[in-house]
């Protein structure tokens, strides 16, 4: 029995998916539920890099740790994680094309969130903040839908 292992992914690593990390590892924390999360970008083009700004402000407004480094998906990340979750149908194909994938593994962040009116978490990248409150908004419903579901199926491994 181990704990259940969480990855968040987007396309560069720096908006959507450091959040989700964020939000889910303090949610988690916050119920008491014992997780592994980490997050990666599809694309290579920030690999090493602090999120953005504006991802920044915003999780640290909600209370979330914020000083990950973007890294790249990789194949080994179908065996190290039990659940991948993604922002959008892009970042899904994309996962899902790559070598080693084990598409089962693999969700849309907002199929967690029974209330979500859309099945896609939007690049906030060349928006503004407002539409960094939005996706972190919608993060914290996702997230709130995964823990719901670890805590009713614990221990799928
Ligand atoms: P993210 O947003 O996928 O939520 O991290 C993006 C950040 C950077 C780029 C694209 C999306 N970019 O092309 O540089």
């Amino acid at each position: 029995m181990g704990v259940t292992r969480v990855l968040f992914v987007c396309l560069g690593n720096i908006c959507r998916s450091p959040l989700g990390e964020g939000i889910f590892r303090r949610m988690a924390r916050e119920r008491g539920i014992e997780v592994e999360v980490d997050s990666a970008g599809t694309g290579d083009y920030h690999i090493g890099e602090l999120p953005d700004h504006r991802a920044r402000s915003v999780g640290a407004q909600r209370g979330c740790d914020m000083s990950m480094r973007a890294r790249q998906f990789r194949s080994a990340d179908f065996q190290d994680f039990d659940l991948i979750v993604v922002m959008d149908h892009a970042n899904l194909r994309t996962v899902q094309k790559w070598a080693g994938a084990i598409p089962g593994k693999v969700r849309l962040a907002r199929s967690f969130d029974p209330n979500a009116e859309d099945e896609v978490v939007p690049d906030p990248y060349y928006g503004d903040v407002e539409d960094f409150e939005e996706v972190a908004t919608m993060l914290e419903a996702a997230s709130g839908g995964i823990l719901d579901e670890i805590s009713a199926e614990p221990a799928k491994r």
